[in-house]
């Protein structure tokens, strides 16, 4: 059921609040404000050699995404890769090491074949898994749960803020566990995830604007998406959103690697997306933009007050966000990326909720 919205994405995307909400409320005690796993582990996340995270399309971002997290707050070491690749690689797998498969249906066939692959090399398998009777979910040694509820929409938006909020909580319990995050550190970071779906609902209200700048994006034929550190894959996920259900060719790019080649795409006709809420990243990503918007490129900024603030006169397309804490700002940029390319499709007259040529489970490789 739809409800009073025109499509199953709107419908999802608006839902955020709450499944955000409700998936925190499966990681966090929210009398102690701290982590806490109802799973018990069969790991030790302090004896861990390295994570290696595999998973398709939106979930592979959310893996992404996690990276920087694992990496930053908890110092473990982390590979991602993208499952059908994974699978056919071979990699050597280190000991006692623990596989995180991230999939929404729990029935992606290369994910289940990057899962058996890891579990034939001895490893700990661990799932991310929104159908918990999945395939996927029976195969593994623990299962994490996405409580989002089920996702009609192809286009995965809910999915992919759970995942992240599933992600960010584990990601504490394994600083915590590793002796990176001292207590007054981790509570920081749970208190950001606490505060998060209200910034989530405030970030919705800004639909009316955005609807204004897709109007701009359904006039193009190929859209850039920046971000820098754990924006790029958001700048990644933007981008795929935009084309799987808009048409509309789009890439995402690290902002960095702008002048090592798609610089030259740049020209009046060419808009670029820019993901940078305030962050000790955010000035190199905005310096990167003036790079462009001095080529002629039209620019839509996303980030908050402070970025506002920073990038200065001659950027009059901003979709201002809540400013949060830098640790949960990927998930409340899914917001304006999902409205962004919703909205886009909305004007392209595209059939939203099942795009031509896509499954919303992919079965087969
Ligand atoms: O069910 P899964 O999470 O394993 O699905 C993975 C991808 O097929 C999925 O995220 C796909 O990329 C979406 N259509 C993206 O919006």
């Amino acid at each position: 059921d739809k409800g009073n919205h025109r499509h199953f994405m709107a419908k999802e995307i608006a839902e955020q609040p709450e499944t955000v909400s409700h998936t925190l409320a499966h990681y966090i005690d929210l009398s102690n404000e701290t982590v806490s796993l109802r799973e018990s582990l069969p790991f030790d996340f302090a004896e861990l050699s390295r994570l290696t995270i595999t998973a398709c399309g939106t979930a592979y971002y959310a893996g992404l995404v996690a990276k920087y997290w694992f990496e930053r707050y908890a110092r473990l070491a982390v590979d991602v890769d993208v499952a059908s690749e994974f699978r056919y690689r071979e990699p050597p797998l280190a000991e006692n090491g623990l596989t995180l498969v991230i999939s929404q249906s729990g029935e992606t066939a290369d994910t289940l074949a990057a899962l058996r692959y890891s579990a034939r090399e001895g490893q700990h398998i661990a799932a991310l898994v929104n159908v918990q009777e999945s395939t996927i979910a029976r195969e593994s040694h623990v299962v994490f749960p996405t409580l989002c509820g089920p996702e009609i929409g192809v286009a995965s938006t809910k999915a992919f803020t759970a995942q992240l909020t599933a992600l960010a909580s584990l990601v504490i319990a394994a600083g915590e566990a590793r002796g990176v995050l001292s207590a007054s550190r981790a509570h920081e970071l749970v208190r950001a995830l606490i505060e998060l779906p209200s910034a989530i609902s405030e970030a919705l209200r800004h639909e009316k604007s955005i609807e204004g700048l897709a109007r701009q994006l359904a006039r193009a034929s190929d859209v850039l998406y920046l971000g820098r550190g754990q924006m790029f894959p958001l700048a990644l996920e933007g981008a795929l959103k935009l084309k799987e259900i808009s048409y509309i060719h789009a890439e995402g790019y690290a902002a960095g690697e702008l002048k090592h080649g798609p610089i030259a795409l740049v020209n009046e006709e060419m808009p670029v997306v820019v993901v940078a809420p305030s962050d000790e990243l955010m000035e190199k990503t905005l310096s990167n933009m003036h790079e462009v918007a001095a080529r002629g490129g039209k620019i839509i900024l996303i980030t908050d007050a402070e970025g506002v603030a920073e990038a200065g006169d001659g950027i009059s397309d901003i979709i201002e966000m809540p400013r949060v804490h830098p640790f949960v700002a990927p998930i409340l940029a899914s917001i304006p990326v999902q409205l962004l390319a919703y909205h886009t499709a909305v004007f392209m007259g595209t059939d939203v909720d099942q795009p031509r040529n896509l499954a919303k489970s992919v079965t087969v490789e």
